[in-house]
């Protein structure tokens, strides 16, 4: 059976660092409050003029030199972002002319911060029914445009960044030994819209808006859908038998990491953690976390992870894999 490879991963952060304390001049916080609540220690902004593409670019083309292919080789550009460069077209046709990439098609998927999941389980789709033989597969943010930087209760989670890794088919045998994705399982639930939203767009408001949460209602959701769908893939008979190596989570909160981990019984020393350094960087906090676990030795080859990640909508998703 054809099975979706990974052969390369790269990511890249802005260069501007905001700390807590720089944040605390301008809003009434501290370090003690925003370290204490979710482990956050500083962030990276996008300097001005720096777009959601440009950040794309430089981790998508590290993933492509990683796995040693040039823009001929790479059929699908996907692009996971809730910040695009433009209403449109997609920040993934840009990124695709950027790159150099001229054939292939190119689209973003919007699923905030499970973006990353969602379009790995798009990619590895297309991948596993031959439409195409390689992706590369991005999540790119700079959600520091859509924060209210007057409001404390949001302003101090988020952050710039993006990710990418490459796809590519490969043969399998279709058992949990087999190197590349094993299993995707995605969820949503719009009925929960107003827990977190953005308060603006080209249809309802001819604006941008700006990010608005509930963040203890997003924190209850999020402990028990993200424990639910990974309970869900690892109840699949066809993996009987797989241990996971690395809890990769999307990095929403140090404190819904570790309810998540504790519930799902991964020791804290299998989590790959980044939200201190990185912040919440939505749909590319998956995949910085995953190429910081590689770039550090921590994940090897043969190694299994298991990525989660629940955003605005809600949606919340898992991909298992070999790396
Ligand atoms: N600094 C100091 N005080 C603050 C701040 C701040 N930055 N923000 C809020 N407070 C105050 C509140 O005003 C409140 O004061 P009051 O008691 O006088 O009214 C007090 O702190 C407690 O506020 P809560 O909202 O109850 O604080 P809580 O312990 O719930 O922590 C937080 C807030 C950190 C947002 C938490 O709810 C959370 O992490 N939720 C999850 C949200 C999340 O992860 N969002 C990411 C996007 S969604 C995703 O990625 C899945």
């Amino acid at each position: 059976m054809i099975r979706s490879r990974f052969t390369g991963c790269g990511s890249y952060l802005p260069e501007n660092v905001l700390s807590n304390d720089e944040l605390a001049e301008s809003v009434d916080t501290s370090d003690e409050w925003i370290r204490s609540r979710t482990g956050i220690s500083e962030r990276r902004i996008a300097a001005e003029g720096e777009l959601t593409s440009d950040l794309a670019v430089r981790a998508g083309q590290k993933a492509m030199d990683a796995a040693g292919l040039t823009p001929d080789d790479i059929d699908l550009v996907i692009v996971a972002t809730a910040t695009p460069d433009e209403t449109f077209p997609a920040t993934a046709t840009i990124v695709q002319a950027k790159l150099g990439i001229h054939r292939g098609c190119a689209f973003d998927v919007g699923a905030v911060c499970s973006g990353f999941v969602y379009a790995l389980a798009v990619a590895d789709n297309f991948i596993r029914t031959g439409q195409v033989a390689s992706a590369l597969v991005i999540g790119a943010e700079t959600f520091s445009r859509i924060i209210d930087w007057s409001d404390r209760s949001t302003c101090i989670l988020f952050g710039d960044g993006a990710g990418a890794v490459v796809l590519q088919a490969s043969e399998g045998d279709g058992t949990i030994d087999d190197r590349g994705i094993l299993k995707t399982s995605l969820r949503s639930d719009g009925r929960t819209h107003d827990l977190l939203y953005v308060d603006g767009g080209p249809s309802s408001t001819q604006s941008t808006g700006h990010l608005k949460m509930s963040g203890k209602e997003v924190f209850r959701h999020a402990v028990v859908n993200l424990t639910s769908i990974v309970r869900d893939v690892l109840c699949d008979p066809d993996l009987t038998g797989v241990e996971i190596d690395w809890l990769i989570p999307h990095q929403a909160n140090r404190r819904i990491l570790d309810s998540t981990a504790q519930k799902l019984g991964i020791p804290p020393s299998q989590v790959i953690v980044t939200i201190d350094k990185h912040a919440n960087t939505s749909a590319a906090s998956v995949p910085l976390a995953l190429s910081q676990g590689i770039s550090d030795g921590r994940v090897k080859t043969g190694d299994v992870i298991l990525m989660e990640a629940m955003g605005g909508g809600f949606t919340w998703g898992a991909c298992l894999a070999r790396w």
